[in-house]
């Protein structure tokens, strides 16, 4: 078993990683079964794979388990599923010192810690996150939140989980494309400050996508030991330290919404080519070397990834595209933090950068791509 620690204080937790580590997790959720019972929550596609495995192991612990199973999809990090949940859990008796188990991807873990962080003023939580995204990202910080009509995650709250258990097996009945969008998370660790775990991404990633256990589980535990350090030392994102993990999300955000947040293009999707728009804008504003966004470039085509509007499936203007950048929440003052690099593992938040400017950088790599 690997484990990671995030050090917050009285809100420190454990993220243990192993291959088959769900067919032990009566004995390492047994110490959140207060009243030796748990409630799990999960989606209908984790259930089909996932849930028999971890119900069988809780109860094999002589611990009580109640379940329930929610849509998949991003439409669950809903007000009406929230609703739906809460009431749920507040039938179901569970108490403050009680902790609800999230097992799925990033929108199962968003919504129960949302719910956990209202439910009788918070409750506990319990993450075991079953896809990329969520192991190497989502399930750990304490992000939680669902969506409203006027964006994606604007109502939320920072609730931290009491534990991560991440079980690399379960990736194995994970569609192809969502370990690829999971996978652009992992390379971001490398992008964001650290080269050498970059390379390593470029040694390892199509390893990693095609299944291999060693890879997989190395990508994991390097990524959350990236998260929980950043998350450590800036929780509420009051400095520019967790803003990097936003690394391509600007750019990203408006593909994904000139796709209509669809299947088009998966949020992981979206953050790969934003990260390539993101490195390829600071070359051209002479920030970063030419041959480090190319490189960023073909690393991400070689796993299948988009690096770029026409292979994210965009044709929108750069008017049209910083138009769905305004709506952004970090907008402040008429500028938009962009996150800008200098080279590979060498990004940074930006304020001065002008719409305009990217805008015109847009319409430029349009009329490159046609
Ligand atoms: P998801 O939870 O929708 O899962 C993707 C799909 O895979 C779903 O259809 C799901 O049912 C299915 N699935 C999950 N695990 C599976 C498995 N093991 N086998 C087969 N199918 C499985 O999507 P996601 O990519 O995990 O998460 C995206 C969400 O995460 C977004 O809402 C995003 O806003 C959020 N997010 C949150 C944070 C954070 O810090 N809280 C960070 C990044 C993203
Ligand atoms: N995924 C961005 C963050 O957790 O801050």
């Amino acid at each position: 078993m690997i484990r990671v620690d995030v050090a917050l204080g009285a809100r420190s937790y454990p993220i243990d990683i192993a291959d088959g580590a769900i067919d032990r997790a009566g004995t390492l959720l047994a110490p959140f079964a207060k009243r030796g019972r748990l409630v799990i929550v999960t989606d209908q596609n984790v259930a089909q794979y996932h849930l028999p495995r971890l119900e069988k192991a809780i109860c094999g612990a002589g611990i009580a388990t109640q379940v329930e199973v929610l849509p998949p999809g991003e439409g669950t990090k809903s007000w009406a599923q929230l609703a739906g949940l809460t009431d749920r859990l507040l039938a179901h008796g569970v108490e403050r010192g009680e902790h609800v188990v999230a097992l799925g991807g990033g929108v199962i873990g968003d919504l129960v810690g949302f719910a956990a962080s209202i439910l009788k003023r918070g409750c506990g939580f319990v993450q075991v996150p079953t896809t990329l995204l969520a192991q190497v990202d989502s399930s750990v910080g304490g992000k939680t939140a669902i969506n409203s009509p006027a964006g994606k995650n604007l109502i939320g709250a920072f609730h931290q989980p009491s534990y991560v258990l991440i079980d690399p097996t379960t990736l194995d009945t994970l569609p192809r494309r969502e370990l690829g969008a999971g996978y652009a998370e992992v390379a971001k660790y490398g992008l964001i400050d650290d080269e050498r775990f970059f390379a390593w991404c470029e040694a390892n990633g199509a390893k990693l996508i095609a299944g291999e256990a060693a890879p997989r589980i190395e990508a994991i535990r390097h990524s959350v030991a990236a998260k929980a350090r950043i998350v450590a030392a800036d929780e509420r994102e009051t400095t520019d330290l967790r803003a990097l993990l936003n690394l391509g999300h600007t750019f990203g955000h408006a593909l994904e919404a000139d796709t209509g947040f669809s299947d088009r293009l998966l949020h992981g999707e979206a953050v790969a080519a934003g990260m390539a728009l993101a490195f390829r804008y600071s070359a051209r504003i002479g920030l970063c070397p030419a041959e480090d966004a190319a490189r960023v470039s073909r690393h991400l085509a070689a796993v299948g990834l988009p690096n770029g509007l026409a292979a994210a499936g965009v044709s929108a203007s750069g008017a049209e595209l910083v138009g769905h950048m305004a709506h952004d929440k970090k907008m402040a003052g008429g500028r938009l933090p962009f996150l800008l690099a200098r080279g590979i593992g060498k990004t940074f938040v930006d304020k001065q950068v002008e719409l305009a400017d990217v805008a015109a950088f847009l319409d430029e790599e349009r009329a490159s791509a046609l």
